[in-house]
């Protein structure tokens, strides 16, 4: 168990919550697809510098929500804002630039180039967009400070060793680390994890969590979608769950594995009623 964050400690366990310090903030965001309200969040706060976990059962809108906090999915309604700063309307890549990467439930990283190469095209200041930069003969510092970072990023992450390999012959587990490796290029504030553990053997889980753990102490935050309530146990210092797109209970891990909402949306609305 880690230490909790301190900045919690009274902060009420209550759907919507105000909290002392937030990093990220949505307001009345929203996602419809035809009839169905994949994600209705009237208000949402997350704490700078926690592991915060997202839950709830298949279908409840977490992947959805991430989606549209990041750029990669447009709401039907709403805003969120990231260091007070809003980002409606801005693209992926650029709210990526502005402090808060994610990784995908598939991962997404690219077979065909080397763990190196995948390294690289995520870079903050990439030569091809940086005119000046390169009339200058900037882009070598660039380039090379790059590298560098990228190195001690696959380091931390056991794979310097597989720099020179196709992205495509590391196994599922592998994969998922250089996600995250990939995601700390831009150097973010918000790291969003959506189901990181899922497909990793266990012996790739305990490294996993180690370096989510180690994200909180370099002072990142870190927002995580997970279904295994041992690890969320383990890890969180706070947990929002959601069901069909709505935050339905928040609070630290403890309060929520006993909260009746909380069993009520996996078990089923109406279990244990006479028929
Ligand atoms: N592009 C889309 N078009 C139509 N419906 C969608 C789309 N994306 C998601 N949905 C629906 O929105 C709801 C929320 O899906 P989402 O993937 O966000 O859930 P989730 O909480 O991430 O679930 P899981 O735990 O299974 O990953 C589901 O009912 C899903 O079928
Ligand atoms: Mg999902």
């Amino acid at each position: 168990m880690v230490d909790r964050h301190p900045g919690l400690a009274d902060v009420a366990p209550e759907p919507g919550v105000l909290k002392p310090d937030p990093i990220l903030e949505a307001h009345g965001l929203q996602r419809f697809f035809g009839g169905l309200h994949a994600v209705d969040v009237e208000h949402l706060e997350v704490e700078r510098g926690t592991i915060t976990s997202l839950i709830g059962p298949n279908g409840a809108g977490k992947t959805t929500l991430f989606n549209l906090l990041t750029g990669f999915d447009r709401p039907s309604h709403g805003e969120w804002h990231l260091n007070g700063g809003p980002l409606v309307g801005i693209p992926s890549f650029r709210i990526a630039r502005s402090g808060m990467v994610r990784t995908f439930q598939l991962t997404k990283s690219l077979s065909r180039l080397t763990v190196m190469e995948n390294m690289m095209v995520a870079t903050k200041d990439h030569v091809g967009e940086s005119f000046w930069g390169a009339l200058f003969g900037r882009w070598r510092h660039i380039e090379a400070a790059n590298a560098k970072t990228a190195v001690a990023s696959l380091e931390r992450f056991g794979l310097d060793q597989m720099r020179d390999e196709y992205a495509g012959s590391l196994s599922g587990g592998q994969r998922k680390l250089l996600e995250m490796a990939r995601a700390l290029m831009v150097a973010p504030d918000v790291i969003m994890l959506d189901e990181p553990m899922a497909g990793v053997n266990p012996a790739l889980t305990q490294s996993l969590l180690g370096h989510i753990t180690g994200l909180r102490k370099d002072g990142k935050t870190v927002i995580f979608i997970e279904h295994d309530m041992d690890v969320v146990q383990e890890i969180s210092d706070w947990v929002i769950v959601m069901a069909q797109g709505k935050v339905i209970a928040e609070g630290p891990p403890g309060h929520i594995a006993s909260n009746p909402d909380v069993i009520d949306a996996y078990l089923g609305r109406h279990h244990g009623e006479a028929p």
